[in-house]
Formats: structure tokens, sequence, C-alpha cells
């Protein structure tokens, strides 16, 4: 299985995500990320035997991040990638802190760089579009998800395994 922890967007701000899509001007080449795939990557797993699946769940139970905001604002091209992703000029330190701690887990992903939240927004972009301005997205992270991903096709297609809260931290009256 090829697996990643994410957070999935609901309904409303997946939307506002494929109006952003939808405002970029790219070349013919560029393909487009389908809406039902967007998602802001935490930690990368990759591909691991389905006998990994309960330690992997097991490290997603156990975290306790707070739930926080995440706006998405401007678009970026990443050159070696070759993708425009829709980025947040800061990354929330909680989800920042709920990616370090997921990387540290896998063992073997701890020493990537910090958490660059973003989403993507399209692939195989060689050029950099015209720069554009973006509306905010604001996005309430509430919860993130396991989430595995079947590459045999012209698209990925992404199966929510697991979702699990993050902490609700508004004072109660
Ligand atoms: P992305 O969020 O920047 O698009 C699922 O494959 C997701 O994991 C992809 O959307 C991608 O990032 C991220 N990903 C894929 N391969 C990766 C790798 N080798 N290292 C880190 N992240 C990767």
């Amino acid at each position: 299985m090829r697996l990643f922890f994410a957070l999935w967007p609901d309904a409303g701000v997946r939307s506002l995500i494929a109006d952003a899509a939808a405002g970029l001007r790219l070349s013919g080449a560029a393909r487009p990320v389908p809406r039902e795939n967007y998602h802001l990557t935490l930690a990368f797993v990759g591909e691991v035997p389905s006998s990994s699946l309960a330690v992997l769940q097991q490290i997603g139970r156990s975290q306790r991040e707070p739930a926080c905001t995440v706006s998405l604002e401007a678009y970026e091209h990443w050159r070696e990638p070759r993708v425009v992703v829709a980025v947040a000029r800061e990354t929330p330190a909680a989800l920042t802190l709920l990616s370090t701690r997921l990387r540290a887990a896998l063992q073997d992903r701890a020493a990537e760089p910090p958490l660059r939240a973003h989403v993507t927004l399209a692939r195989k972009v060689a050029q950099a579009p015209v720069p554009q301005a973006m509306s905010a997205i604001p996005w309430r992270a509430t919860a993130f998800s396991l989430v595995s991903s079947d590459t045999s096709g012209q698209h990925a297609v992404y199966t929510v395994v697991d979702t699990w809260p993050l902490l609700d931290e508004t004072p109660k009256p």
C-alpha cells in the first residue's frame, strides 16, 4: 500500500480550492489535479506492506495536536516537482508540530525539511505561470487522515483509510 497522512478538505474547502485552481492560467501540457484529490500532505509514508497499517493507525491515534486554521493564500510554482500549489504564507505551529511528530514516528522521514503547508493544484507544469493573486482560503483543520493512494491509473485515486480529531481547545463558558 502507498500511504500518507494529510488534511482532507470538507466539501466547502474543496470547492474553494477548486475555485482557486480554476482561476489559474496554465499551459496545455499542465495536468490539473482532480478536485476529489485535493489534500494537504502532513507526512508521506510511501509503499508499505498492509501489515504495517495497524502501526500507522496507532501513530495517528496517539497524536494530540490542537485544531487550527491554515490560510492558503498564494499560488507558487515549484520548479523541480513541476507543480503549482496553493501555499500558506505561514504554516500554523500546530500543523508543523503534527507533521514533525508524524514524520519522527516514521523514522526515515524525520530528516525532511519542515512542512510548508500547501495543496497541489496542477502537475507537469514546466513553466511558471504568470503571477496571479489568489483569494485566501481559510481552512479550519479539525481532523487529519491516513490516506491510501493508487497510482496505477492516469490520475492517483485516493481513499481515506482512517481519520482522527485534532483537539478542540476553545475555552468552554
Ligand atoms: P504534495 O502534497 O506536495 O502533492 C500523496 O502521494 C502525496 O504525498 C502527494 O500529493 C505528494 O505531495 C506527497 N508525496 C509524494 N511522493 C512523495 C515523496 N517521495 N516524498 C514526500 N512527499 C511525497
